[in-house]
């Protein structure tokens, strides 16, 4: 691993914080590992301190050398890669594609490479005070608008031609790419066709990816309409080092949103651009803890950042990587609380404001007594098993089914009590599929759902997502907007209803679809498709008033879709298990997952 910076690799040492102190003893010795691990190997000849200290992690190497092969099996994934659709070639294709739009004040946006001059000299570098960070924003009346974009004429030059390349004018040829950490980097990049003329329609869908050994992160494209297009990247000062910048084309002029989408994909990587990012002066505002009203923004611009690393981290018999102590701490501001419970080898997610991670006790005083109503698709299921098992130490549950509904008390004080209910919203019929938002055409299956908030008692939070059974189910976007209009329009109603009882009405938590990942970036529920569904569904909610605090999960784990190691295409949170994974290794990495659970809480649980 390449250095932390080494401001950031102590200030945790010596930071007047309560936390620290609280823990002082245990640090002194964690202290001592933390540097080992976040100094790596490399920084340092650490010699025989490095040794004992593999002795301690490699405990359960042993073990597993001895485990024979027969747990190698495949797992059973729910939504299979190969299910195939038949396109309904009487309907006509609507493609329509989501615009991120960039904040609307352009603060200090540079256009075209800021190259470092040679001899590293910053001085010449913006005043500091100026610096914002990158945010992204859902165009106003998304759906009609992506609507009105579909029907606008226009294009006819380009109609015959598809994207197949990109050029980027200020990157292209360049040796050696040196930019600032701070700054907001645009760069404006253009489409060519196959003749290697410039393409002249928009609508192309471009995974960008922004990754260095401890930040990761989505840079911002922003589709001109005209062919070309704006990528941003930026660094915060405290992570200078190298990066490649990476963006594949996955599918061309909206073709992602169709029904059936996978013989179109394009799928190729188009470039990856090694950046050097230096240290400078720059500051940014320090991002500081969600409270309740943060967690409003539509859509997220966060990342993963990372604040330890142990080298020599192996998979334990249940499937867990326990790569740090259980309370080695989060650093200042990226998170707050035990970074080693989150099982991810010292990354951890923050976006426009920062998460508490939970401890079992904090996280079982904040859900006491409460109720939370769960609404989506399977990713629901994996998500309260790993709050259960991971964060409310409840292990006797081992699988959440389809539908659930259960009183769960506090292992070590039975005067604690939640109760959480999980409602599958793939189909009216728990075992069925494919449906989605089209379950609430079946009454039965409205009456079900009305049920649970027509009692002397209901929900105090709804946590719903639109699943990924609708990017299989709807023909087009123009239904698809139908549809999750009629279940903005039933979910405000019993809204309403609660309130009219005069009960006090639960909180609707909105959180967006998963990124799908690997060989599933390319099926019915492709991130191109469920980018666009998540938008729509939160124009919907918003527009009739079905909707509180939004989190979003396609920007949490979208930094992890490129392969399926966090992933089984479709699942970030399976169960641990020391069996071979989707991808051919042998276990898989849940803590993205995890980490969404912990903001689920922070959505609950702030102020
Ligand atoms: C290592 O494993 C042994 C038995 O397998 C156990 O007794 C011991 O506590 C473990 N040590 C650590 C540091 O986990
Ligand atoms: C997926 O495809 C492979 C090979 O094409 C086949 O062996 C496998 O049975 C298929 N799986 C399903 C669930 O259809
Ligand atoms: C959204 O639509 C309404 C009514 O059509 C219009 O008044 C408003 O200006 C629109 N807002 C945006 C941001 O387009
Ligand atoms: C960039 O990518 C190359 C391979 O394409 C890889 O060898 C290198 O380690 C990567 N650098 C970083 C900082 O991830
Ligand atoms: C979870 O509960 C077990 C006992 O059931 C206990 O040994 C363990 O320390 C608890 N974990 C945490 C993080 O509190
Ligand atoms: C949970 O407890 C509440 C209140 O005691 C009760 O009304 C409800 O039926 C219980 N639910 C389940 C699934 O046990
Ligand atoms: C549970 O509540 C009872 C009565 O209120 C109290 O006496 C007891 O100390 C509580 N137990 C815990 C573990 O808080
Ligand atoms: C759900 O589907 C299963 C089989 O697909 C069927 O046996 C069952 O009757 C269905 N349940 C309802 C309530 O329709």
């Amino acid at each position: 691993m390449s250095q932390m910076p080494e401001k950031a690799a102590n200030s945790w040492l010596f930071r007047p914080n309560p936390m620290v102190q609280w823990w002082f003893k245990v640090l002194t010795i964690l202290v001592f590992l933390g540097i080992l691990i976040v100094w790596g190997i490399d920084g340092w000849n650490v010699g025989n301190f490095r040794k004992d200290f593999v002795v301690i992690k490699l405990n359960s190497t042993h073990q597993y050398l001895k485990k024979t092969h027969q747990d190698l099996t495949p797992l059973d994934v729910s939504l299979q890669s190969n299910v195939t659709f038949q396109e309904d070639l009487a309907k006509p294709q609507e493609n329509l594609v989501p615009n991120l739009a960039p904040e609307t004040e352009p603060v200090n946006i540079n256009v075209g490479p800021h190259l470092i001059p040679d001899d590293g000299n910053l001085a010449n570098l913006p005043s500091p005070s100026t610096l914002d960070w990158i945010s992204a924003e859902l165009e106003g009346n998304f759906s009609s608008n992506l609507l009105a974009g579909w029907l606008a004429p226009g294009g006819e030059p380009c109609r015959d031609s598809k994207s197949v390349e990109i050029t980027i004018p200020s990157l292209d040829g360049q040796e050696k790419i040196e930019l600032a950490c701070g700054e907001i980097h645009e760069f404006v990049f253009q489409a060519l066709d196959e003749s290697g003329n410039p393409h002249c329609l928009g609508g192309d869908y471009f995974e960008t990816d922004l990754s260095g050994d401890s930040w990761k992160f989505r840079p911002l494209v922003k589709d001109l309409g005209n062919g070309a297009y704006t990528i941003s990247l930026q660094v915060h000062p405290d992570f200078p080092g190298d990066y490649n910048l990476s963006i594949y084309l996955l599918f061309r002029h909206y073709e992602g949103l169709k029904f059936s989408p996978e013989r179109f994909a394009f799928d190729k990587k188009l470039r990856t651009i090694p950046i050097k990012f230096l240290q400078s002066s720059a500051r940014l505002p320090e991002i500081s803890q969600c409270q309740k009203s943060d967690l409003t923004r539509d859509v997220w611009s966060g990342r993963w950042t990372r604040h330890a690393k142990n080298e020599n981290c192996l998979i334990s018999n249940d499937g867990r990587y326990r790569c740090l102590e259980p309370n080695f701490p989060c650093q200042h501001p990226w998170c707050d609380g035990s970074l080693g419970l989150l099982e991810s080898n010292g990354w951890t997610y923050s976006a426009h404001c920062s998460f508490k991670l939970f401890s079992p006790q904090t996280a079982w005083d904040c859900l006491a007594n409460r109720w939370i109503f769960f609404w989506g698709d399977s990713n629901h299921c994996d998500s309260i098993r790993n709050m259960l098992h991971f964060i409310l130490n409840v292990t006797h549950i081992e699988a959440v089914p389809r539908r659930f509904d259960m009183n769960i008390t506090n292992p070590v004080n039975p005067n604690q009590t939640v109760r959480i209910t999980s409602i599958f919203n793939g189909h009216p019929n728990d075992t069925g599929n494919y449906q989605g938002l089209n379950s609430l055409k079946n009454e039965g299956y409205r009456e079900l759902l009305k049920g649970y908030f027509s009692g002397e008692t209901v929900p105090d939070s709804v946590i719903m997502n639109s699943g990924l059974h609708d990017g299989v189910f709807w023909s087009n976007l123009r239904t698809f907007i139908k549809g999750a209009e009629y279940a903005a329009v039933f979910w405000s109603e019993v809204v309403e209803g609660v309130k009219r009882r005069g009960l006090v009405a639960p909180e609707i938590i909105y959180r967006t679809t998963v990124a799908t990942g690997g060989y599933a970036r390319r099926l019915a529920f492709n991130p191109n498709k469920m980018e666009a569904f998540n938008g729509v569904v939160l124009d919907k909610l918003r527009q009739f008033g079905a909707v509180d605090r939004v989190i979003d999960d396609f920007d949490m784990t979208y930094p992890w879709h490129y392969d399926n190691r966090c992933n089984d295409g479709v699942h970030y949170g399976r169960a641990p298990a020391k069996m071979r994974w989707r991808d051919g290794q042998i276990g898989h990495q849940y803590f993205v997952d995890l980490m969404l659970c912990h903001v689920l809480l922070n959505a609950l649980c702030a102020r």
